[in-house]
């Protein structure tokens, strides 16, 4: 008998020895007792991190819609799946209800049968947060469609590569999308990315913002009437196991943007475990994440995750600041939101704005708090436990990626006594290992090291699309038969995960993963540049800023161009977008490089965050002398 809901600390050590000793064993039995399936595995896992080949289930039959919708119609068929909160606050709320949601989603699946989607081909989803996003990803896996959303915020650039990238048949958005005051283009930035997409055969539209746009005969169509004239009724795809349920993007330290790819049943499994668990969600409660679906945060716990367990889950298609600072508040209190999921930047983002925004909110509806994306500061913990937890809602400090799919490392609430900073212990199942500079796994507690994965658990990422080598290369090089997660970690005395930060060259600015070699590409283009180098450096709000190094051709150019600055953060929010924008752009007349021409990021880290004092040996640098250049003119 598996316990799919851990309910104390005894239990979660007895549950973990057993995730352990046999893994095989303890997600058979999860798996069997709790989801739906067609066809049941022959194999439970058969995996080799040298080649990298994981499978997990193999054999078994399923469609993940079935699990996350239709076995909830006879017992909650009339209880809210998706919540929707609209950006303006005076347009009324939507509750989907199981019912309902079943009828969309076949209904959208008829639509993206009807123009010639099957399984297998992939669907590019950029769309706002409204109902329709959700909608679309479970009708994509209802008939065995791969999705892939991109984050509505990047550019036609940034939309073309990953439409590109994967050979996207479709591309499903809308007239445009409300951010606060604000309104966006977004099908003005479709046309403009398949103009270099050659693959693409058709663009579904949602009216949202009821603005003008252009609509190209045979290509794009509205989807309102299609939807209007579709059946309810939708017969599942029979999907295996390992058949890929989605690809997500995310940046790397270097080149294009790996598409991650997701398979299904083990996917399914591990995210509706760790919902459960990890936010000790009840059947009357509303859950919220206030990521966006663009992110995995979204796919895994507002979308997968929360529905696989037939719960109610909020949408939220506004900004924190609008109209107000009060806006996550007024919400928590207006649909007494039990389970409150949050980034560390949004934290600090609130509390520098004061704490009257959340003593006007009745928040005592709120059982747990949690945060995800990068480590939270102690101060920013104490806020959110003062104020908004009031000090009795435990903080799930929830460390995973994109590749991992789910939540690896955590506390669970009510069970796992809680550290600031710290996301303490490993998920069921998940073994973590610290590793020394020598490759060497570091033995015992109270350690540092890289943080890696030892045995694979369900929701891993299987592949990066259409390039196995560097999935390869990215995660199982590093380490002999070990996960690299290209993170660091410090495990106290009694075996408590803190998560210090990136080891490579990625920066998580506000949360999100920002690559380098992209941003320097973008301001490479720019005429007047010769090279560029971009570190991270902290900021307060954002946990991480971009601070760019920039040489230009003609070195008797003054190095105070506004102008440039603006023309080069206007390249950046063209080729990738506004999130990847530079707070501080320092021109150079050169970067220090090693003999072998490579630059020496270390250094410019340090004097972008002020840290000169032990710079280490510049001597055997190819150029010290700009060194000391670069120092006096710090921003
Ligand atoms: O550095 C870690 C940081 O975010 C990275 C993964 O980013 P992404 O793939 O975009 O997924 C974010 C949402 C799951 C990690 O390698 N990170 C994520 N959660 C935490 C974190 N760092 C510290 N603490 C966390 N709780």
């Amino acid at each position: 008998m598996s316990n799919y809901h851990i309910k104390n600390f005894p239990e979660y050590f007895h549950e973990y020895r057993k995730s352990v000793r046999n893994p095989e064993l303890f997600w058979e039995e999860i798996a069997e007792e709790h989801f739906l399936w067609r066809k049941k595995w022959d194999n439970v896992l058969s995996w080799d991190f040298a080649k990298p080949e994981v499978k997990w289930f193999e054999g078994s039959k399923l469609n993940i819609t079935e699990n996350c919708i239709d076995r909830h119609l006879f017992t909650k068929g009339d209880k809210t799946a998706i919540l929707f909160e609209p950006n303006d606050p005076k347009e009324p709320a939507t509750h989907i209800s199981y019912k309902e949601l079943h009828a969309r989603v076949n209904q959208m699946a008829n639509v993206l049968k009807s123009k010639g989607i099957k399984k297998g081909d992939r669907v590019c989803i950029y769309l706002p947060m409204i109902p329709e996003l959700a909608v679309s990803l479970l009708a994509c896996a209802r008939i065995g469609a791969i999705h892939s959303v991109v984050f509505a915020g990047f550019s036609a650039n940034a939309l073309a590569t990953r439409i590109n990238d994967s050979d996207c048949k479709m591309v499903l958005t809308s007239d445009g999308s409300y951010r606060g005051v604000k309104t966006i283009d977004l099908k003005g930035i479709v046309d403009e990315a398949l103009e270099s997409c050659s693959t693409v055969e058709s663009v579904l539209v949602v009216k949202r913002i009821q603005s003008e746009i252009n609509m190209k005969d045979g290509r794009d169509f509205w989807l309102e009437p299609l939807l209007a004239g579709a059946s309810t009724d939708c017969e599942p795809e029979i999907m295996d196991a390992e058949d890929p349920l989605f690809i997500l993007y995310t940046s790397g330290s270097t080149g294009k943007p790996k598409g991650m790819v997701h398979s299904t049943a083990g996917y399914m499994v591990y995210t509706a475990y760790t919902f459960k668990n990890v936010f000790q969600y009840r059947d009357s409660d509303v859950y919220w994440c206030t990521a966006d679906i663009g992110w995995i945060t979204g796919h895994s716990y507002i979308v997968y995750g929360p529905l696989a367990n037939g719960a109610t889950t909020v949408m939220f298609e506004g900004v924190p600041s609008y109209p107000d600072f009060g806006r996550f508040w007024e919400i928590v209190e207006k649909h007494k939101i039990n389970q409150f999921y949050t980034a560390p930047t949004a934290i600090r983002a609130l509390a520098k704005e004061g704490v009257q925004h959340v003593e006007q909110h009745d928040l005592s509806s709120i059982k747990v708090l949690g945060t995800v994306g990068e480590p939270i500061n102690e101060e920013a913990w104490h806020w959110y436990d003062d104020n908004v937890g009031k000090k009795k809602a435990p903080i799930v400090d929830t460390w995973w990626q994109t590749e991992t799919g789910g939540i690896l490392i955590t506390p669970i609430p009510f069970c796992t006594p809680t550290k600031p900073t710290y996301a303490t212990l490993p998920f069921l199942g998940i073994q973590p290992a610290l590793m020394d500079e020598n490759g060497q796994e570091i033995k015992g507690n109270q350690a540092e090291g890289r943080l890696c994965i030892k045995f694979p658990w369900p929701s891993m990422a299987r592949t990066i699309w259409g390039n196995h080598q560097r999935y390869k290369d990215t995660y199982f090089s590093a380490f002999e038969n070990k996960y690299f997660t290209g993170d660091g970690a410090l495990r106290d005395e009694v075996g408590y995960y803190r998560i210090t930060g990136r080891v490579d060259d990625v920066i998580i600015v506000s949360g999100h993963n920002m690559g380098t070699a992209p941003i320097e590409d973008a301001i490479n283009e720019h005429p007047a540049v010769a090279e560029s180098a971009i570190v991270g450096f902290p900021h307060e709000v954002k946990g991480n800023a971009l601070y760019g190094y920039v040489t230009l051709k003609e070195t008797g150019e003054s190095r105070n161009h506004d102008n440039l600055r603006k023309e080069i953060n206007q390249m950046i929010t063209e080729q990738i977008g506004p999130i990847a924008k530079l707070d501080k752009i320092q021109f150079t007349a050169g970067l220090p490089k090693t003999r072998s021409g490579k630059i020496m990021r270390r250094i410019l880290r340090k004097i972008a965050s002020n840290d000169t004092s032990n710079l280490g040996d510049t001597s055997t640098l190819l150029n010290p002398e700009v060194v000391q250049d670069i120092m006096d003119n710090v921003l």
